[in-house]
């Protein structure tokens, strides 16, 4: 049976980090989709989605899938049969905040969430905070994949 993971987020725009975790799943699971989903609590954001899955696109190896969704996450497992959602963990606050996402979307539908461990290179970096740093025309060499740095750098230049 081939078993299918999806890396959610909203990735605006994706990391190293990110890029990291996706490639790991990749190496777990027969196939996996980056999923660019929206969050209401995140309403706004630097790049538009289909600009965040267009740089996603440009990144990651062929095999891996790019997708978007503006609905509950698990309508999207359920409609894909996808058995788990992949999600990256850096510290305890990831795992707080994690954590009851995980429990809600198995109540609701019974699918898992499996956490893999920031690769400790990658473990300070968030899109939120290296954005933060271009904005104010800080080096963020080595933060995002080449094709993402341009982009940020572009959109604050
Ligand atoms: O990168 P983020 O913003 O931390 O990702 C969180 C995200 C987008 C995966 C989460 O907000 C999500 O799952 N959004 C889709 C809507 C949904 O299913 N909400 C209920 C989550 S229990």
């Amino acid at each position: 049976m081939t078993k299918k993971a999806v890396c959610p987020g909203s990735f605006d725009p994706m990391t190293m980090g990110h890029l990291d975790i996706f490639t790991r799943a990749s190496h777990l699971f027969d196939e996996v989709t980056v999923l660019v989903t929206g969050n209401p609590d995140k309403p706004s954001g630097l790049f538009t989605v289909e600009e965040r899955v267009a740089l996603i696109r440009e990144v990651v190896p062929e095999n891996i899938k790019v997708d978007f969704w503006s609905g509950l996450l698990v309508d999207y497992t359920s409609e894909h049969h996808i058995d788990t959602i992949v999600k990256g963990l850096r510290s305890s606050l990831d795992y707080e905040y994690e954590l009851p996402m995980a429990q809600m979307n198995r109540r609701l539908t019974g699918v898992e969430t499996t956490f893999l461990l920031t690769d400790e290179k990658y473990g300070y970096i968030s899109s939120s905070l290296a954005k933060q740093v271009a904005q104010f025309g800080g080096d963020v060499t080595g933060l995002f994949p080449e094709p993402v740095h341009r982009a940020v750098v572009e959109k604050f230049a």
